[in-house]
């Protein structure tokens, strides 16, 4: 049984090491392929593997096509919007993910990244603090309770709309529930996004809802940059100079933004959220481990293309 950590972005040298040892300890074959930037690399490095453990990595037709012995992908992360699930399915290989593993991580970038922007991107001019400020969480999965928790800490008044969560579980967390998606932007003065990519979410956060977001809003992207319409984004921005764009997943358009709004917007140049080592080694050794249980005991726990 060979398994491959195929990263074009490496895992800290602590989770490729601790996932080399899970494998080798069942018995296992270990190969590795870090920071390829070509497919024919990922292509040649499939054709003899039985699983993959990947990050944002694209995992589609022509990979599946390329990978006879699969049987098993883990996406070492929560999102799995770069696997092609129904090919996958086609192809009869399992597809999993190992949700909340990174989630503190992202949640303490959404921080880094609205204390940089509320201290106007530390150019030595008077900012504003976060104490007593709302903030809104749109999807309250994994990072978004981790984000709530955090938030409470910094004095925040904190609110969470997620159209599959019930009210009653957002409030348990001891976090204001709103009615609809329209009052958490109503409300909050920063509005941090922790939707998936989906036909559903793709393009949703817009002019109809950004909008909405009281003075000096500042607007929070650590999810996936197709949730975000970009083109109403900047035609807000432009009608707004008063609302600033912070995010860790480089929008297509972000030529436009640097030039338009040098002093409003900022983004990571790579997705940072979960680049950290306890991350890497959270969702590596899960990723890892349930690749051992898949094989060993038939494990599909957190099997994502039933
Ligand atoms: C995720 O979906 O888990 C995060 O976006 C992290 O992605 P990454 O592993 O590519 O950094």
């Amino acid at each position: 049984m060979k398994v491959l950590v195929a990263t074009s972005k490496p895992f800290a040298p602590v989770a490729v090491n601790g996932i080399r040892q899970i494998v080798e300890k069942a018995g296992y074959e270990f190969a590795l392929l870090e920071k390829y930037t070509e497919k024919s690399a990922l292509l040649k490095a499939v054709a003899d593997v039985d699983a993959l453990i990947i990050r944002s990595d694209i995992i589609d037709n022509e990979v599946f096509d390329a990978a006879g012995n699969l049987k098993i992908v883990v996406r070492a992360g929560a999102g799995y919007d770069n696997v092609d699930l129904a090919s996958a399915t086609a192809h009869g290989v399992c597809v999993m993910n190992t949700p909340g593993q990174n989630a503190n991580a992202v949640a303490e970038l959404v921080f880094g990244l609205m204390v940089y922007a509320i201290r106007n991107f530390y150019n030595g001019t008077s900012g504003i603090e976060l104490l007593g400020k709302t903030l809104g969480i749109h999807a309250f999965g994994n990072v978004g309770r981790n984000v709530a928790r955090i938030a409470k800490g910094f004095g925040m008044d904190v609110y969470a709309y997620d159209a599959y969560c019930p009210k009653e579980a957002i409030e348990a967390a001891g976090v204001h529930a709103v009615d609809c998606v329209e009052d958490l932007y109503s409300k909050c003065q920063v509005v941090s996004l922790h939707l998936p990519a989906t036909d559903e979410t793709k393009g949703s956060i817009g002019k109809k809802l950004v909008s909405l977001m009281p003075k000096k809003a500042v607007l929070v992207n650590t999810a996936r940059k197709e949730i975000i319409n970009e083109d109403e984004l900047i035609q807000l921005m432009q009608e707004r100079d008063d609302l600033k764009f912070v995010t860790d997943i480089q929008p297509a358009a972000f030529k436009k933004f640097e030039e338009a709004f040098p002093d409003r917007y900022f983004s990571t140049p790579k997705k940072m959220g979960a680049q950290t080592s306890e991350a890497n080694v959270n969702a590596g050794l899960a990723a890892a481990n349930q690749i051992v249980g898949f094989f060993k005991d038939g494990c599909t726990k957190f099997m994502v293309n039933r």
